[in-house]
């Protein structure tokens, strides 16, 4: 039989995508913990919300746990991670009063943000944290935080109806790192109107890399037939910019894991797809990106065409315990 010829694709490769300086140093911290300390490493929650990186770890050796209590007492003296999304401060308090030894990955732009909340609070204002309930992030910033000093919005709604718990011209705001740019904007804007006595953060808390990989989505989403944002159903910044490439124009727009998961039957249901978005969230690897290209190519006479709309530098270094060590050597 001959080949079947296969319709033209333009696949727009956003840029910047995937990876951030935050996630790249987590995992260097775990990796960097194996060969300093051996096998098992434990890690506090998933390192990064990304499958492939988890399960690429737990083969070298890390064991990923949601508490410290998991940890078996013949281990103690193994290090424990605490993942890149920061932890409240009962979980070092209480891996101290443990003999546990522990790694902190919190990226510091999500210390930045804790730093910033305990600074309204010191300067005396109830601090209203902007982001998404039970996310690991903001269950960390809250607990900066004594009980009842930060209360939790997650939407223009809640904007319009939150009532201060205290005198109005007492009021900070902080919001989660992996927001969406605008839809924050309009909370924000929300609270404004009706506490002008609000304070602002220092500097803003959403993070460069949120802010990079929604804006390339947001340029190269008009006009696509299909967005394609790689990254897993509990990452706050890959959900983001699924939503941002909708409200952008894509006509359609999804979150895929893996290439495997692409629902081809559902894919030829969606109408001629001729030019295809694609980007990744901050904790999918490239090689994911890679998968997928491969697969359209599989289907597809498909060219990519680069969308880069910044440049990126930022490197963050590991915690001091672990510097000098070389990442390649065996
Ligand atoms: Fe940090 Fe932003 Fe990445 S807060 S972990 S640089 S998405």
């Amino acid at each position: 039989t001959s080949p079947a010829i296969k319709p033209p694709l333009t696949i727009r490769l956003c840029g910047p995508r995937g990876f951030c300086a935050g996630v790249d140093r987590a995992i260097q911290i775990v990796v960097l913990a194996l060969k300093a300390y051996g096998a098992p490493v434990y890690v506090r929650h998933e390192i990064v919300h990304n499958r492939y990186v988890v399960e690429g770890l737990e083969a070298k050796g890390a064991v990923f746990v949601e508490e410290l209590d998991e940890i078996p007492a013949e281990h103690r003296a193994q290090p424990v991670v605490f993942s890149a999304h920061g932890v409240p401060k009962s979980v070092p308090e209480d891996a101290v009063a443990r003999n546990l030894f522990y790694l902190d990955a919190t990226c510091p732009l999500v210390s930045k943000v804790h730093k910033q909340a305990m600074r309204h609070q010191r300067l005396g204002r109830h601090v209203i944290l902007i982001g998404h309930a039970g996310h690991p992030e903001v269950i960390g910033t809250m607990g900066q935080l004594p009980e009842g000093s930060v209360s939790l919005v997650e939407t223009v709604e809640d904007a319009s109806i939150w009532e201060p718990p205290v005198d109005p011209a007492h009021l900070g705001y902080v919001t989660q790192t992996t927001l969406s740019v605008d839809d924050t904007a309009g909370v924000i804007a929300r609270l404004q109107e009706r506490f002008p006595a609000l304070t602002a953060p220092a500097a803003d808390s959403i993070c460069y890399a949120t802010t990079n990989r929604q804006e390339a989505v947001k340029q190269a989403a008009p006009g696509c037939d299909l967005f394609i944002t790689v990254g897993a159903p509990n990452s706050s910044n890959s959900k983001r910019l699924v939503e941002v490439a909708l409200k952008a124009g894509a006509t359609h727009s999804i979150l895929v894991q893996r290439a495997s998961e692409l629902n081809w039957d559902e894919i030829e249901t969606l109408g001629p797809i001729r030019t295809l978005g694609l980007s990744a969230g901050a904790s999918a690897p490239e090689v994911i990106v890679d998968e997928i290209i491969s697969a359209f190519k599989e289907r597809f006479e498909a060219t990519v065409d680069l969308a880069i709309t910044a440049e990126e530098n930022e490197h963050f270094l590991v915690n001091r315990e672990l510097r000098g060590l070389d990442l390649t050597v065996a």
